[in-house]
Formats: structure tokens, C-alpha cells, sequence
């Protein structure tokens, strides 16, 4: 059976008074959300959030796992302000890396990119890769051969019009972007992600090569998100 995953992206919003108003709303919401199994929740908040996140989500019995938004390209060590993988571990299972975000704003490129991948896979942290266009792929492509690394990855396909625009991509592009992926990367799961609403959720997961959607805006509202999980 299709899994299908649902991915909040938070960026750097939400304080913590805030966030755990989200995660009441969304526990009151929870019941409207149905055939989980077949779902994979992921919210990824700011570090600070994480700790926060992960006692509610055993406190109020959520249906939610946790992503980190970054990872460091160092291993533990002299690096001020980095969150590395073995700390990121202890609270999450889910790691985005290469956001636009982070290549336009902090000059993240392919070869630093390809670091913390390798070191979100040693940390056992799945990547929730983030690309804009296909040769971004090309490029992680390469190495990971050269890390000989085996194991599945999430690839996050965000066209740079699309993010934050309430402009979406149409679901058959998006999926002959997932498809073209597919064949690029072996064994990667594909999802779509900008402009993503409760509205127009289906018309994506419902594409043959798309698994899911990664959510920005649409996720900051708790009935919003429940609203694009129970869509889904
Ligand atoms: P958006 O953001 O849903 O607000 O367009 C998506 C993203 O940047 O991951």
C-alpha cells in the first residue's frame, strides 16, 4: 500500500507559547484524522521547539514524528552555534536538508549539502532533500555512489515560484519532475512541495510518482494541517 507522507515545514517561526497552542489545537483535531497508518506525519520545527514537540507528542498521544529543518556539516566539536547529528538524533528521526532557503540565504552548496547528508545517514537521520531542479539532483547523485550509502531518502521537489507564492506547480509537472527523479535516484521516496493547501493536497498525492507533500504556510494553522492530513 502507497504511503503517503506529510511534512511540515515550520522555518523560523513559532515561539514556544505558540507552538504548544498548536499542539493542543492539533490533539483536539486529532480524531478527524483517519487511516493513519497509511500516513506518515513529520513535523519539522526549530530546534528550540524539539524538545517541546517530542513530550507533547508522547504526552498527547500524536500521531507525529519529528524532523530537524538543518543539520551541521561538522561532526561534534568546536563549531559555535551548529547542531550536529548525534544531537539532532536524540529528538528527531527526519532531517531537511539543502532548503532554497538555505542555498539563497546561507550559501549552502552541493558539496556542503552532500556533507550533511553523509552525516545525517551516520547519525541514521533521514534526509528530507530538498531541490528546486534536477541538476541539483545530478549533483548528489554522484556522491552518494562515492559514499556507497544504501539507504532510502526523501527527496523534497520545491520549484522556486511555487514557495510561498499560493502558486503551486500543476500536480502533472510536479509528477514528471518526481518521475524524472526516480529514475536518477534509486529507491527515494518524492514529494511535492510549495504552495500546498488542504484544497489542492489530492491533486498531488494523487499523482503515480509522488509520496507525499512538504508544507510550509499551510502547516502553522493546526486545523489547516489536519485539515490537508485528513485530505489526503
Ligand atoms: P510553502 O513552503 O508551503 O509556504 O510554499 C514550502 C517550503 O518552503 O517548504
Amino acid at each position: 500500500m502507497k504511503k503517503t507522507f506529510i511534512i511540515a515545514n515550520w522555518k523560523s517561526k513559532k515561539t514556544e507559547i505558540e507552538a504548544k497552542l498548536w499542539l493542543q489545537e492539533f490533539s483536539n483535531l486529532k480524531s478527524q484524522n483517519s487511516n493513519l497508518d497509511t500516513k506518515e506525519v513529520i513535523v519539522c520545527p526549530s530546534f528550540t521547539l524539539l524538545s517541546i514537540f517530542k513530550s507533547s507528542i508522547i504526552n498527547l498521544k500524536l500521531p507525529i514524528k519529528l524532523g530537524a529543518q538543518d543539520i551541521s556539516p561538522f561532526d561534534e566539536g568546536a563549531y559555535t552555534g551548529e547542531v550536529n547529528g548525534k544531537q539532532i538524533k536524540e529528538l528527531a528521526e527526519f532531517v531537511i536538508i539543502g532548503h532554497s532557503e538555505r542555498r539563497k540565504y546561507f550559501k549552502e552548496d552541493s558539496e556542503k549539502i552532500n556533507k550533511k547528508i553523509q552525516l545525517a545517514f551516520s547519525y541514521g537521520l533521514t534526509p528530507i532533500l530538498c531541490i528546486s531542479e534536477i541538476k541539483q539532483i545530478q549533483n548528489v547523485k554522484i556522491k552518494m555512489q562515492n559514499y556507497n550509502i544504501k539507504c532510502k531518502i526523501l527527496v523534497a521537489y520545491e520549484p522556486l515560484f511555487a514557495i510561498g507564492s499560493k502558486q503551486p506547480d500543476t500536480p502533472e509537472d510536479a509528477d514528471s519532475i518526481a518521475e524524472e527523479i526516480k529514475k536518477l535516484l534509486e529507491d527515494v521516496y518524492v514529494i511535492y512541495g510549495g504552495s500546498v493547501n488542504a484544497d489542492n493536497v489530492n491533486g498531488f498525492v494523487d499523482q503515480k510518482n509522488i509520496d507525499g507533500v512538504l508544507v510550509g504556510g499551510a502547516s502553522l494553522d493546526a486545523n489547516e494541517f489536519s485539515k490537508i492530513i485528513a485530505n489526503v
